[in-house]
């Protein structure tokens, strides 16, 4: 297996199906099935999820609140996120662990690095939760951090598109997709993979991202089993 540890990112939106605000529990059971495939494989897995079919804190912005606020309500609508994708992942007898990167106890665990690193070698799957814990940071550079921090091998930015494109393919018909770019060539192209705080922070520290469709099932488990699935960007 090329990737013993990975990262997964996954979309607040997408967990709202074709709803249009909060949780849609088929599609979260999708992705706990699919988690549940690859972790069978043996893989080691962790996990950060968005918030923003809860709350985004940019439109909260928009809407007259600070920023700062806005973002800790952020924080708290990924604990929701993750909260319920641990359900999920219980119920389809995953053992996992919820860490939190703002305190609350009750709920979670409080993000300690060298103890979600020992939950990933006992092969729980780790979650975290609040983002960074610091408003002005988005859920990518949450992902891009925690996977820094542990070690992971790549992080798996599960989106609703198939990878990157030359262009938009919705605006573009003859958009064509990467399979692999560099970060400079992503970056000199302007082809938004992330944030530039998450993009950077991948580029220097050498951790390689791929993009990829999370929301056609199979596809998680086929990329890891090493098919050409999604775009990758790496050094
Ligand atoms: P190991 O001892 O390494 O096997 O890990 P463990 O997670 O099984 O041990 P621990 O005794 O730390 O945790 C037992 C259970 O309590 C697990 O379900 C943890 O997620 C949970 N837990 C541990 N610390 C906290 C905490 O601060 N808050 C909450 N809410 N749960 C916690």
């Amino acid at each position: 297996m090329k990737y013993k540890r990975i990262l997964l990112k996954l979309s607040g939106e997408s967990l709202m199906g074709n709803k249009q605000f909060g949780i849609d529990n088929e599609r979260l059971n999708i992705y706990a099935s699919q988690i549940k495939e690859i972790h069978a494989l043996g893989i080691e897995v962790a996990i950060v999820i968005g918030g923003g079919n809860i709350f985004r804190g940019v439109q909260a912005e928009e809407g007259g609140m600070d920023r700062t606020h806005g973002d800790y309500m952020g924080m708290l609508a990924t604990m929701i996120n993750s909260m319920a994708l641990q359900a999920a992942l219980e119920s389809a007898g995953i053992h996992t662990r919820l860490q939190s990167a703002i305190e609350m106890r009750e709920i979670a665990e409080p993000y300690v690095r060298r103890k979600a690193m020992r939950h990933l070698e006992k092969g729980r799957v780790v979650i975290f939760g609040a983002g960074t814990g610091n408003p002005f940071f988005t859920t990518d550079s949450a992902a891009s951090l925690r996977a820094i921090e542990i070690n992971a091998d790549v992080i798996l930015k599960g989106t609703r598109v198939d990878g990157i494109y030359t262009a938009d393919p919705e605006k573009d018909p003859t958009a064509t997709k990467y399979d692999v770019i560099s970060f400079d060539d992503a970056y000199n192209q302007g082809l938004k993979v992330m944030d530039m705080t998450a993009f950077t922070l991948c580029k220097e520290n050498n951790l390689p991202i791929i993009v990829f469709d999370m929301d056609t099932p199979g596809n998680l488990i086929r990329l890891l089993e090493g098919h050409a699935v999604g775009t990758i960007v790496r050094n």
